[in-house]
């Protein structure tokens, strides 16, 4: 199914990909392990799932403009999450009700099938805020069978069909099926500005009936995207991404904050949001979405940060922003931990000494005190219970961040041409963020530390 306006649209992306992607690919900043867009804008990962054999990562795409512009849904995908497949994107804003924007959504996998829930976004031409007036956030549902032919698009709940008392924001919607029924979660800013879920039942997978709101007693902010809400090992944890969280010491370093909930009770009737933790406190991580893959459950996050005061280098080059590694998340009592999926390890190549080490996976044992410098941009250095990371150059605007620890024991450290991906504890805390080393700069200065480091192979696209 398509019109005359994707048809156009498809060309145009398979154009300026042709035209703009060996300047892209030249940047000497272009991730190695890492999914990146093509040429222009990545934002949120999308509709990720395993369908069949095939893994399917699809994400927020501006192919036209490195800063943004209209939202595409973009499409790789994998049989080994090594090896990849770039796809054009399956989701085009060619219809009335995502005009401005395929924004962000989800997928419900059932025989064989990938059911598509996303955001329509639609700016209407005036003199609005665009929070109470404005704008459209829609639900719609697009199904395919192969992740290439769209077989159906439809609309499926407007602005005047959510609750009474919200904004125009109303997004990103996370379904799953469970107890022979439909479940959806949406991300909601009301009129008193405060941050809430929405959570929809349906039978049919199409008509959708609200049944629960979930928030915290306190205000959390004004509005929470991206959410997820899933039960791992006996404990329900609702994952969102939470705008308008004002800092307190190391918590909430970020514009915006991203973190979990465990969720008490039952989400559909009576329940208790738990303490609130950050998923991660380095520069460069947000709107996470998890999905199941046999008995685990795996996590990519968008590392990028939205309306953050710094710009990333290669703008220069036309595109902007990558994904985080697949990560397996574990249960420990209240809290989530996030570990690099097993197949990261089979991107280990030798062992090299730490004055080889650029693009790297480096695993320590940590002393009281220590300090690494990462290739003379870096420093990692932690005294007690606290651990810093600074980024003394090509931070392109980051500086430093902060991440309480109850002790320090191990460190692994997934160093990426342009990103540090650093996990604290066996994945209790996580620090993610790009930064721009000299690109000829190599070695890392341990003090206070045991190390083992690996080179790292490249994904294959
Ligand atoms: C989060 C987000 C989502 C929205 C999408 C638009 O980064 O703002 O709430 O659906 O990005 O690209």
């Amino acid at each position: 199914m398509s019109n005359a306006l994707q048809c156009d649209l498809a060309r145009l992306v398979a154009r300026v990909e042709r035209e703009d992607g060996p300047r892209a690919a030249a940047d000497p900043y272009r991730q190695r392990f890492h999914l990146m867009p093509p040429v222009g804008w990545m934002n949120d990962p999308n509709g990720l799932c395993r369908c069949g054999e095939w893994y399917h990562v699809f994400y927020q795409y501006g192919p036209f403009d490195p800063t943004g512009g209209v939202k595409h849904w973009g499409h790789y995908r994998s049989r080994d999450l090594l090896r990849w497949e770039k796809l054009p994107p399956l989701l085009y804003p060619d219809q009335p009700w995502n005009i401005h924007g395929v924004y962000s959504g989800s997928a419900l996998v059932e025989n064989g099938t990938m059911y598509l829930y996303y955001t329509g976004n639609v700016k209407f031409a005036g003199d609005y805020d665009y929070i109470t007036a404005g704008r459209g956030h829609n639900v719609a549902l697009a199904v395919t069978h192969d992740g290439v032919t769209v077989d159906s698009n439809e609309l499926l709940l407007e602005n005047k069909d959510y609750p009474e008392n919200l904004t125009c924001h109303v997004r990103d919607p996370k379904v799953w099926a469970q107890d022979g029924k439909y479940y959806m979660v949406l991300g909601a800013r009301t009129k008193e500005d405060r941050g809430e879920l929405l959570v929809y039942e349906s039978e049919d997978k199409r008509r959708w009936q609200h049944v629960n709101t979930l928030t915290t007693p306190d205000l959390f902010g004004y509005m929470w995207e991206c959410p997820d809400l899933f039960c791992l090992d006996g404990q329900w944890f609702l994952v969102c991404s939470p705008q308008g969280v004002r800092r307190q010491g190391n918590r909430y370093q970020n514009i915006y904050s991203c973190g979990f909930f465990p969720l008490y009770g039952d989400f559909r009737s009576d329940y208790t949001l738990g303490a609130y933790q950050e998923l991660d406190c380095g520069f460069d991580f947000y709107a996470p979405q998890t999905f199941l893959d046999g008995s685990r459950r795996l996590m990519i996050g968008w590392m990028g940060m939205p309306d953050a005061d710094y710009t990333n280098p290669t703008v220069a080059y036309g595109w902007q922003h990558c994904m985080t590694v697949p990560c397996e998340l574990r249960r420990n009592g209240a809290r989530l931990l996030r570990w690099p999926a097993a197949e990261i390890d089979a991107l280990r190549g030798t062992r090299i000494a730490p004055e080889q080490a650029q693009v790297f996976d480096l695993e320590c044992i940590t002393s009281e005190k220590g300090r690494l410098v990462i290739r003379g941009a870096a420093v990692i250095e932690w005294e007690k219970q606290r651990l810093s990371l600074t980024l003394m150059r090509g931070g392109a605007g980051r500086t430093v961040r902060y991440a309480d620890v109850d002790a320090l024991a191990a460190l692994r450290i997934i160093a990426d041409v342009s990103s540090l991906e650093i996990f604290i504890n066996g994945g209790e805390q996580i620090m993610t963020t790009r930064y721009y080393p000299d690109p000829s700069s190599c070695g890392v200065q341990i003090d206070g530390a045991a190390a083992e480091i690996w080179t790292m192979g490249a994904l294959q696209i």
